[in-house]
């Protein structure tokens, strides 16, 4: 995702614009200079900020306002209008800020405002706090501890020999080619070095001595804490079906993953996929851009039925097939060969490449192993607190109360990982913050993007609004009447302004 976004249009602020001009609760872009800036008002207010998105320069000016942030359109990260601050992830950098001053009935922007300085976490707070896992929810506690003002020892602990790294992309445009392996990662070397965070990188913490507070890593060496996070995330599933192991057989979860997967396309010519999930459909997308040959096998009738409903999943079908993408479905693999993949039914595909997107399973059995409360995932409270008041989860391997059912449920998706890594790492500084973040995901498959908030399990209507073939719709999945859930495909603000709506039926506590 690139666009145009950060162009400098419209009028230089520096030379004033009526206040009329902004639209109360709107925006207006313009410029600074050659530097692109938005305009927002409020009432009487008016600020100042950077008119791009600092995840991937998504435009703002097509986002929307809530309360004092800018909500972007593309995977809705929110920036403090005052303080540029990006006050939700994905994006981790914050907005630049402009002062403004108001003469008569115009506005002008007058420089550039100074960054806050960072607040003292509040006191007392651990000593020592210990991440296992480098993902979104543990890569973004580390950075929200330490922007929240946290100065005492923090050690990241990951598995994964890599620096955190930006996991959606792997099966997207770094699989197709179009992103360079410097996109990849979330933050350099440097920056961990001047955050003072202790890396353990490649080195799996194999158990947790709950009583002794220490982390047993697979290196041997001890790690004691005061709080501890787990943010272990979740683990491919691989079919029990012979041939499984081949080394031609690939799953996708790590950046190792990918290249594996690069690597295995460049010999290649003809790939099968195991599984109509988002990961196998988007590598499907990717190995066509790759100019692979690629057969999709899933069991369901409909792609994404369980998730999407039958309208989103037919479309998806239709997007991918209209790139030359071949589809068996109600049939599974009963063998992977050499060469080839055998189905129930008897027949054959050939394949020089199979990638298994079969779904995941939480990681917890170091949390299981420890004696913490797992059920198909860690159990945590609405504040990610497991069973144990020292011990906090979150991402993917973390089960939670959902603020508006009260239910327990998963989730897999970056942004929520993010933010509940943000929401543990404040908890563990002994706030007491709810986690009541409206679940919110995205999933592209060549130009098609699909926006979706909210959960909804099931449904009883599903409504239409707009064209699906068109790519200009949104999907309202419904239960008793309440919207659970909206889907859009071209349709980014609504996908924003459908979130808001949900944040504001939030029960009170
Ligand atoms: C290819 C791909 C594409 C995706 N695309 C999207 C998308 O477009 N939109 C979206 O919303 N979501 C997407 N997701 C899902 C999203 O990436 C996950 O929901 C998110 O990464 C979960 O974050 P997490 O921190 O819980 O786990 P992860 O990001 O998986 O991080 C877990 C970390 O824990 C480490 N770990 C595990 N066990 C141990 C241990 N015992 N000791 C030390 N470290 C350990 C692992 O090595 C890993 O670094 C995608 C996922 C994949 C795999
Ligand atoms: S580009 Fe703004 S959130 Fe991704």
């Amino acid at each position: 995702m690139g666009g145009e976004a950060g162009k400098p249009v419209g009028p230089d602020f520096q030379a004033g614009v009526p206040l009329e001009s902004i639209p109360d609760g709107g925006t207006l872009p313009g410029r600074v200079g050659d530097e692109a800036v938005l305009l927002a008002r409020r009432s009487d207010r008016v600020f100042a900020v950077g008119a791009s998105c600092t995840h991937y320069g998504g435009p703002l000016a097509e986002g929307i306002l809530a309360g004092e942030t800018v909500r972007c359109p593309w995977h809705h990260a929110a920036f403090d209008l005052a303080t540029g601050a990006a006050v939700r992830p994905p994006a981790r950098d914050p907005i630049p800020c402009w002062n403004v001053e108001r003469r008569g009935a115009a506005i002008f922007v007058t420089g550039r405002a100074t960054p806050p300085p960072r607040p003292a976490a509040p006191l007392p707070h651990p000593a020592r706090i210990v991440i296992v896992g480098g993902g979104a929810a543990g890569n973004a506690a580390v950075e929200a501890l330490r922007l929240e003002g946290y100065s005492g020892s923090l050690t990241l602990v990951s598995a994964d020999a890599e620096l955190p790294y930006d996991r959606p992309n792997l099966s997207k445009d770094y699989l197709a080619g179009n992103a360079p392996e410097e996109w990849i990662p979330l933050r350099g070397r440097a920056f961990y070095e001047e955050q003072r965070v202790d890396l353990r990188l490649g080195v799996p913490a194999e158990a947790l001595d709950r009583e002794r507070r220490h982390v047993v890593l697979a290196d041997g060496k001890e790690l004691g804490y005061d709080a501890l996070l787990l943010a272990t995330g979740a683990d491919p599933a691989r079919l029990p079906i012979p041939g499984a192991d081949r080394p031609h057989v690939k799953t996708l979860r790590t950046l190792g993953d990918s290249r594996g997967l690069v690597e295995a396309a460049g010999r290649a010519k003809k790939a099968v996929v195991l599984g109509a999930s988002f990961i196998g459909l988007e590598a499907a997308a990717s190995l066509r851009a790759r100019g692979l040959a690629v057969e999709v096998v899933a069991p369901e009738a409909v792609p994404l039925e369980r998730v999407m409903g039958q309208e989103v999943g037919a479309f998806v079908r239709r997007v991918h097939e209209g790139h030359g993408v071949a589809f068996h479905l109600g049939r599974t693999p009963r063998e992977i060969g050499p060469t080839d993949v055998t189905l129930d039914d008897g027949s054959t595909l050939r394949a020089d490449l199979v990638v298994m997107g079969v779904g995941v399973r939480p990681s917890t059995t170091l949390a299981e192993s420890a004696g913490l409360a797992v059920d198909r995932g860690i159990l945590v409270d609405g504040h990610l607190k497991t069973s144990d008041p020292a011990v906090f989860a979150a991402g993917d391997a973390a089960r939670y109360p959902d603020a508006r059912t009260g239910e327990r449920i998963r989730i897999e998706h970056w942004v929520v990982a993010q933010r509940q890594g943000r929401t543990a790492a404040r908890n563990m500084l002994g706030r007491s913050e709810q986690f009541d973040a409206v679940p919110f995901f995205w999933s592209a498959h060549y130009d098609v993007t699909i926006s979706y908030v909210g959960h909804a399990e099931a449904w009883d209507s599903v409504e239409i609004d707009g064209s699906l073939d068109a790519r200009n719709a949104r999907v309202s999945y419904r239960k008793d009447g309440r919207t659970l859930a909206v889907a859009t495909v071209g349709r980014d603000r609504e996908s924003l302004l459908a979130e808001l709506e949900m944040e504001r039926t939030l029960p009170a506590d």
